[in-house]
C-alpha cells in the first residue's frame, strides 16, 4: 500500500490496483503537494464531511473519472442530484474491489452554504480503510474522541490525524489520540494550509518529539 499526502485531508491511498482519494481539496489548496493533472486514474473518493476544504474538487474528479463516491448519506444525496455516482454509508462497514471499509464517528459538523443559507449534510465521519493485509485509519475533521480508543485492538499500520486546531484537534489532542489509538505510524494532517489552522514551531516539534511521521504535500510512503 503506498499512500500519498496531497495536502491538508486529501491523501492518495494506492493498493490492490484501486487508487482511493480523501477528502480532495487541491485546485484550491495553496499548499497542495501535486496538482489534479499528477492524479492517477481515481476509482474510489471517501468524503468525511460537506465542509469545503474537504470536497471542493469531488464533482470535477467524479465526472473525469467516472468514480464512485462513497459518503455519509446526506451528503451523498447531495452529489447524487448531479452527475456523481456516490454510494452512501452511515457508522458500519462493508467490502468494496480494494478491501473491506468501516465509516466511525467524527466530533465536527457538516454542512455547505448555498445563498448564505446553511444545508446540514448528516454525521461527519471517519474511515478505517483495510486492503491486503494492511490498514488505516483516516480520522476526517474530529476533535479529540474516546471512541478513538476502540481502534487500539485493529493493530492499525497507520493513522492519519488532523492537528491543526481551531477546527479539529491540535497537537496537544493529537498526541493524546495518537496514544488512544496505537497505529504503528501516525501522520498529521489538517494543518498550515491556511492562517486559522497554522501550528506555531513548538507545536510541530511537539508533534516529532513524539513520534509523528511528518509528511510534506507530496511525500508517500509505503506500508
Ligand atoms: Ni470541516
Ligand atoms: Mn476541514
Amino acid at each position: 500500500m503506498k499512500i500519498t499526502y496531497i495536502g491538508h485531508a486529501c491523501i492518495l491511498i494506492e493498493t490492490q490496483g484501486r487508487a482511493i482519494l480523501t477528502d480532495p481539496y487541491i485546485s484550491q489548496n495553496p499548499k497542495r503537494g501535486l496538482g489534479l493533472d499528477r492524479l492517477p486514474a481515481i476509482n474510489d473518493v471517501l468524503l468525511t464531511h460537506g465542509h469545503g476544504d474537504h470536497t471542493g474538487d469531488v464533482v470535477q474528479i467524479a465526472e473525469k473519472y467516472g468514480c464512485r463516491v462513497i459518503a455519509p448519506v446526506e451528503l451523498a444525496a447531495r452529489l447524487s442530484s448531479g452527475k456523481v455516482k456516490a454510494h452512501p454509508m452511515n457508522f458500519g462497514s462493508r467490502e468494496f474491489e480494494f478491501g473491506r471499509l468501516t465509516m466511525v464517528p467524527a466530533s465536527h459538523s457538516s454542512s455547505e452554504s448555498e445563498n448564505g443559507n446553511i444545508i446540514y449534510l448528516g454525521n461527519p465521519c471517519g474511515y478505517v480503510i483495510r486492503s491486503g493485509s494492511k490498514s488505516v485509519y483516516f480520522a476526517g475533521d474530529t476533535g479529540l474522541i474516546s471512541d478513538m480508543s476502540l481502534l487500539a485492538d485493529e493493530g492499525l499500520d497507520a493513522a492519519f490525524l488532523p492537528a491543526g486546531g481551531n477546527f479539529t484537534m491540535d497537537p496537544e489532542d493529537a498526541v493524546k489520540a495518537r496514544r488512544l489509538i496505537k497505529a504503528r505510524i501516525t501522520v498529521p494532517i489538517h494543518y498550515n494550509t491556511f492562517p486559522m489552522v497554522t501550528l506555531r514551531a513548538e507545536q510541530l516539534e511537539l508533534l516529532e518529539r513524539e513520534g509523528f511521521t511528518m509528511l510534506l504535500p507530496g511525500e508517500a510512503i509505503t506500508l
